[in-house]
């Protein structure tokens, strides 16, 4: 494996980032590289995709006071950004279309993607059957097992789904037969990338593609009269929703960012997905030098966590360096606690997370209530939580649940 650095120093993150990858793929990596940086600033792509974001996605997303939360924290005010009324119901939309749109500038056909909790290939399934794209999406099959609502909304938008049998059969495994994929098949397909990870230009690419949401969510504070956040919590399963809200704040001092890592079942390695904790060091991993869950000989260590997105043993280079310098703070909620801050946002603001947002929640609403009421916090609702359904019921509510699910079963016969 030939390893090439990008040129530029500026496009490393401090240390991190990089491009780690077999001489095969840099051809393909230096043209996504130039279209995205010729197309980025370009008047014409950048009104295609406003509209498109607009009129597809329906964006702006709302950003809510959420009054019976705040008046539960007993701390400061709490605002939520509402990715989870994006288009298919995530943030991961905002980075599928800008991509999409390259890729059809491109000149590319098909699109690949690879996906955990299901919510980047539905939102990549539907934007590849808006724009007339082939696609097919890489799934591991435990995954594919668990969020089988959404594995049956890609198809019926036309995706192919295929299963990942290798390995921990979750979404490591389905980056690498990505990977594998697009080797095969350069001249017509493109990699939609899901997060803000992987080999340059992804990290910097998806990130600016989601910092959308920041942006928003400053624009929507000014209209209230607030100068700025105090606090901003996202949760950081490969880092582009948390990067999305923070990006725009990062030169702000005064606000604090804090990411929320999946905690899991405990402590243990296998257990959780903290990459800043016990188990993660730097390394080289899928084409980018990071922080990885792994063992001492450099072996990537088994992750868990409630919440498919979040069960990823790396994490974006831009967040490592962010880390490294005392920029973004990280904290980790366990399952358990998620899933209270799952039930809490539904029983007090009418909103159901995905189980990833509820972490953030969950942090969140603890923290607030150090916080005193001149303070304002925004907490990233990254997607809606229909998808993890079934996993909360039968967490939150078990008898029923199995009760209803053999029924369906034995209707289905
Ligand atoms: C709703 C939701 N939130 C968060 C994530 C975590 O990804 P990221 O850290 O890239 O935002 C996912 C990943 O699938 C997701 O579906």
């Amino acid at each position: 494996m030939r390893i090439t650095r990008p040129r530029a120093r500026s496009r490393f993150f401090g240390r991190y980032g990089g491009r780690f990858v077999p001489e095969m793929l840099v051809p393909a990596l230096e043209e996504l590289e130039e279209a995205y940086l010729s197309l980025r600033n370009n008047p014409g792509f950048k009104r295609e995709l406003a509209r498109i974001r607009r009129d597809f996605a329906g964006r702006p997303t709302p950003l809510a006071f959420a009054e019976n939360l705040t008046r539960k924290a007993g701390g400061c005010r709490i605002y939520l950004k509402m990715e989870c009324l994006a288009h298919t119901g995530a943030h991961k939309i905002n980075n599928v279309l800008g991509q999409i749109l390259l890729a059809r500038r491109m000149g590319k056909t098909r699109i690949i993607a690879e996906t955990g909790a299901g919510q980047h290939g539905l939102a990549v399934a539907a934007g590849a059957a808006r724009f007339g794209l082939r696609c097919t999406v890489f799934m591991g099959e435990i995954d594919m097992r668990r969020q089988r609502p959404n594995v049956f909304a890609m198809e019926i938008m036309g995706a192919e789904i295929v299963p990942v049998r290798d390995g921990s059969r979750t979404l490591k495994d389905a980056v690498t037969a990505a990977l594998k994929d697009w080797i095969e098949h350069l001249d017509t397909t493109h990699y939609l990338l899901g997060s803000a990870l992987g080999p340059h230009p992804y990290p910097r690419m998806v990130r600016e593609f989601q910092s959308v949401i920041g942006r928003e969510v400053k624009r929507q504070l000014a209209a209230l009269r607030i100068s700025r956040p105090d606090i901003l919590v996202a949760c950081v399963g490969g880092g582009s929703n948390s990067l999305g809200l923070f990006h725009p704040f990062l030169r702000n001092g005064k606000v604090r960012c804090v990411g929320v890592e999946a905690g899991g079942r405990g402590s243990r390695p296998g257990d959780h997905a903290v990459r800043f904790g016990a188990h993660g060091r730097p390394g080289i991993v899928q084409g980018y030098l990071s922080y990885f869950l792994q063992d001492r000989d450099g072996q990537i260590l088994p992750t868990h966590s409630v919440s498919a997105g979040l069960d990823y043993a790396g994490i974006s280079p831009e967040l490592a360096d962010l880390h490294d310098r005392k920029r973004v703070e990280f904290v980790a909620v366990t399952d358990r606690e998620a899933l209270e801050g799952y039930r809490l946002l539904a029983a007090e603001e009418g909103i159901i997370p995905a189980l990833e947002s509820a972490h953030a929640v969950a942090y969140g609403v603890k923290a607030a209530a150090d916080l005193p009421r001149s303070r304002v916090m925004v907490i990233n609702i990254s997607g809606r939580g229909d998808k993890d359904l079934f996993i909360a019921a039968r967490a939150l509510d078990r008898g029923n649940w199995l009760a209803f699910l053999k029924d369906e079963a034995d209707r289905a016969e």
